[in-house]
């Protein structure tokens, strides 16, 4: 997917916190460690550093959700980590985005921290946000 694609897409999935550019995309991907899973409907876009993994950001189209596509996104970007010789991904979310955390929670993350009041929101209402992280193991060997 091209930086304007990712726009494109994070437009449809995002409003508060705001959609990032296609240029932020461009010098997201271009950033050292940057890696990304996608898919035509959605993509999982992060950075491997120092054996840590972090998701800086995941989205599926609305009009293809609830199919799976956000739990095989965030698969392949675990896999793609373990990969890359991560040893865990670190994630944030906003303590009010249900839907993330129901799909982080069963894809094996656990809360490790929290910000009080990382979001300000439209109508100046802070809402804290959670940093979830998931330790990888060693991946099974093929049969
Ligand atoms: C979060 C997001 C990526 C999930 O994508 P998706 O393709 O719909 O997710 P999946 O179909 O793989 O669902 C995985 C699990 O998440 C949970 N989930 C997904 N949609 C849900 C909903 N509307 N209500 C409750 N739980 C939901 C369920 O546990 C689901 O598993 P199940 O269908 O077996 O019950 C998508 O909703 C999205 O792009 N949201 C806007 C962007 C966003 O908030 N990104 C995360 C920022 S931290």
């Amino acid at each position: 997917m091209t930086p304007a694609a990712l726009a494109r897409l994070h437009a449809l999935c995002f409003t508060f916190p705001r959609p990032w550019s296609e240029t932020e995309f461009a010098s997201l991907l271009g950033g050292t460690g940057a890696f990304m899973v996608s898919d035509p409907q959605g993509f999982a876009l992060g950075r491997a550093i120092a054996g840590e993994a972090e998701l800086l950001t995941i989205a599926v189209a609305p009009c293809a959700r609830r199919q799976g596509l956000g739990r095989r996104l965030l698969d392949r970007f675990v896999a793609e980590a373990r990969q890359l010789g991560c040893s865990t991904v670190f994630l944030e979310v906003a303590t009010d985005n249900a839907v993330a955390l129901t799909l982080y929670r069963a894809a094996g993350f656990a809360e490790c921290g929290r910000r009080a009041g990382y979001y300000t929101g439209p109508d100046k209402r802070k809402t804290d946000a959670l940093v979830l992280s998931c330790v990888l193991g060693e991946a099974l060997p093929e049969i």
